[in-house]
């Protein structure tokens, strides 16, 4: 199964991501966590993607690219996985095309002001990517998962996540009309729990 899940920043790409992994076994392949990573571990990739991500930008297409074609020539990309963040610019998914096939296009809808909701509630663990929302943590603040402390990501400050969101519009809306042309394109309305949306994602695929 090969996968892209499209949506707005905070629709969650990620939280259905991780879910999907489970569902499929195969493995997630974020390319905001690749990026984080090369940032927190300062190679060329991470020092050139920090001024664009910090200022909610898209990085460049040829770097992203690059990344992904790599990523999926990995053994455990071989039965499937899950593109979540990638493509974002109709340019992405044409070079897309060139190395991969893909089965569904999972594009997550929510309005603005639950998007802002939940990108200022958001507190990620910066060791495993975990992701949680304040409002369902009853207080913890380490993760479940590997017990690391969780924090607030830089490119969450309400200023950004407006930035993101424009960036979204005019870069990734695109990609909606693109894949539904080839008739690959589902939309799955994000605004419940996440089992409920969990469950519509799932409900979409078997289509
Ligand atoms: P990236 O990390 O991909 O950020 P994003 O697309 O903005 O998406 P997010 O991770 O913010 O949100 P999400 O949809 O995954 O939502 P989540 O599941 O966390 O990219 C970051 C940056 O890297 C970009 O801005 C760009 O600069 C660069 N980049 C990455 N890919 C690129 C590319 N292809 N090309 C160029 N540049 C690229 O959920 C959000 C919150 O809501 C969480 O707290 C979650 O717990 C909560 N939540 C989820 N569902 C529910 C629910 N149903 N009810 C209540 N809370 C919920």
């Amino acid at each position: 199964m090969k996968i892209i899940l499209l949506g707005p920043p905070g629709a969650g790409k990620g939280t259905h991501a991780q879910k999907l992994v489970n569902d499929f076994n195969v493995p997630q392949i974020s390319t905001g966590d690749i990026l984080r990573k090369a940032i927190r571990e300062e190679t060329e990739v991470g020092k050139q993607a920090k001024t664009y991500i910090d200022q909610g930008q898209l990085v460049p297409d040829f770097v992203v690219i690059e990344i992904v074609r790599q990523r999926l020539n990995e053994g455990d990309c071989q039965n499937g996985y899950i593109l979540d963040g990638f493509p974002r610019t109709i340019v992405q998914a044409e070079k897309l095309k060139e190395f991969a096939e893909i089965d569904a296009v999972i594009n997550l809808v929510l309005s603005d002001e639950a998007i802002i909701n939940r990108l200022s509630g958001r507190r990620v663990c910066s060791t495993c990517g975990g992701t949680y929302h304040v409002s369902l943590l009853n207080g913890k603040e380490h993760c479940e998962k590997c017990g690391e402390k969780l924090i607030q990501r830089e490119d969450d400050k309400e200023e950004t996540i407006k930035k993101r969101l424009n960036v979204y519009n005019v870069q990734t809306a695109p990609l909606i009309e693109h894949y539904k042309k080839i008739n690959i394109l589902h939309d799955v309305d994000c605004s419940g729990t996440i089992e409920q949306n969990h469950k519509a994602v799932l409900e979409a695929l078997k289509k």
